[in-house]
């Protein structure tokens, strides 16, 4: 979908914009937005609201043709609630309603001239980046891999959105535009790495396409192999990946987008490109989600194309470890101790709870960056959906003054975004848990609060830093009919970084 913004005056009028739909908002009770009421000189639309064929509740639509006194071929009503005060979900919904239309229209071209400054608590830009995105998700195709694909898309492809109540289009936009565009972007990497099936997506097929983004955006790359990792003791992440024919690879990107002195923030992904378990093998039914067990990883290369693409100034440290989790006669046993990079010894209980094995050692490797915070992210734990559905990741950090000032940043960030994250609490009486007879530290938990003992577990390996963990188990695809990668956190972690600059 192709974007731009324009703004309309007096001179330069909606009813006169030449375009195959003209996309206005109307509210309940009959009530016309400001658009709406520019196109209304001939009292059509009034005439159609009076009529009860739309109910102005959000996502309700019109399609008229041929309204006397407006040039464009077609005007769409879009309902957007009761309140001229949009909230985000009936702004959400309109967008929606609005895209589904547009799919359908015997059109390529169309205006929105929505009330983008009326969303509640939001700017306009805000609400600038919720239709690109709603696009960007609308046609977003799953057929890369299906011999015949999917119908080509048809309808509107080129979107002018109108500035809101005639400021300059330059006064909003250029850069909302572009921005959400790149985030648009990164989704859609991060969706497409989650979606490609296990045999296409394995840690090689990962690293190639950090050698890519690499190319593109110019960060610079390296690529650790088997060798380097054992030169480097990693011995937990190694010990996931011995079950596996797959060769590991360790990926460490660099966007040096700030001064080169400042701090980086270190961004680490957990990267199973398969996740069956282990000898603590999984049951059956539902394993090919497993493939999205690397959308940790995912969302780091995406976040990267998206800050690659905006030029961001800051420095910004990628770090993926990506590996299959196989059983197998070279495989992790259960009871096996084996050492992580640090010196800790681990005593690997479940050889399902391998997230956290991984990303210890990429957590202690991140240290040489002397990061201003790092951030893991990763499907870690199951728990984590118990906990919070699939609309909200979770967030786990220590709970002094610094850690509590990063958890805001990524809360707000993520709430500015719409990619929600919410806290949990760590601590001692929860490490606790870990304890092991024979090692350092086991790597399950006793019973409950299995989420948080993850945490806990990397937490052991964060001590020289500040550092935040994201369990995007629940949020970082969807199951049933409409099985697929959703692209987060890639708006929150974006935003996070966006704001730090
Ligand atoms: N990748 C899984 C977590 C997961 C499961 C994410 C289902 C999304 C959906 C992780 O490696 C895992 O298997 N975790 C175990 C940990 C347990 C053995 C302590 C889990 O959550 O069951
Ligand atoms: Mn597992
Ligand atoms: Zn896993």
């Amino acid at each position: 979908m192709d974007f731009s913004i324009k703004a309309f005056d007096t001179k330069n009028t909606l009813a006169a914009a030449k375009t195959g739909c003209l996309a206005v908002a109307v509210f309940e009770n009959k009530k016309l937005s400001a658009a709406a009421q520019a196109l209304d000189a001939n009292g059509a639309i009034s005439a159609a609201l009076k009529s009860g064929d739309i109910s102005g509740k959000p996502g309700s639509t019109l399609l008229l043709r041929g309204v006397a006194g407006v040039t464009a071929a077609r005007v769409l009503l879009v309902g957007m609630g009761a309140d001229e005060t949009v909230t985000e979900k009936s702004f959400a919904s309109a967008v929606s309603a609005t895209l589904k239309v547009f799919g359908t229209l015997g059109s390529n071209d169309a205006i929105i001239a929505f009330p983008l400054d009326s969303v509640k608590e939001r700017d306009a830009n805000w609400a600038l980046r919720a239709l690109v995105l709603g696009a960007s998700e609308a046609e977003f195709r799953t057929d890369g891999q299906k011999s015949k694909k999917d119908p080509a898309i048809s309808g509107v492809r080129k979107i002018v959105v109108a500035a809101p109540n005639g400021a300059a289009a330059g006064t909003i936009g250029k850069t909302a535009l572009t921005q959400a565009a790149a985030i648009a972007n990164g989704m859609n990497l991060t969706r497409e790495l989650g979606n490609l099936s296990p045999n296409v997506c394995t840690p090689t097929f990962l690293a190639n396409t950090a050698r890519k983004l690499a190319e593109d955006y110019g960060f610079d790359i390296e690529v650790l192999e088997r060798k380097q990792l054992e030169a480097l003791k990693m011995g937990s992440f190694l010990s996931v990946a011995k079950g596996s024919d797959e060769a590991p690879k360790f990926i460490v990107l660099k966007h040096n987008g700030g001064k080169s002195k400042d701090a980086p923030v270190v961004l680490v992904g957990k990267g199973i490109t398969f996740d069956t378990g282990g000898i603590s093998l999984k049951p059956g039914p539902g394993m090919d989600e497993m493939k999205y067990d690397m959308c940790g990883a995912g969302s780091v290369l995406g976040t990267f194309r998206a800050i690659g693409e905006m030029g961001l100034k800051l420095n910004v440290v990628g770090i993926v470890a990506a590996c299959e989790n196989m059983p197998s006669g070279r495989a992790s046993k259960p009871g096996d101790i084996v050492t992580a990079m640090n010196g800790t010894t681990i005593e690997i209980l479940n050889t399902d709870a391998e997230g956290r094995l991984i990303l210890c050692d990429a957590l202690s490797y991140a240290e040489r960056f002397k990061p201003a915070a790092v951030v893991d992210i990763a499907t870690l734990t199951g728990a984590c959906i118990v906990a919070l559905g699939h609309h909200t990741s979770g967030l786990f950090t220590r709970d002094d003054a610094a850690h509590d000032a990063l958890a805001t940043e990524l809360l707000d960030a993520g709430k500015q975004a719409g990619d929600v994250a919410w806290r949990f609490p760590l601590g001692e009486i929860y490490n606790d848990q870990l304890k092991s007879n024979f090692a350092d530290l086991a790597n399950i938990g006793t019973p409950g609060a299995a989420s948080i003992t993850a945490a806990c577990f990397l937490e052991n390996f964060t001590r020289k830093y500040t550092w935040a963990h994201l369990d995007i188990a629940g949020t970082a695809w969807k199951s049933g009919a409409n099985k697929g990668a959703t692209g987060r956190p890639v708006p929150l972690l974006t935003t996070f970084l966006m704001n730090r600059v």
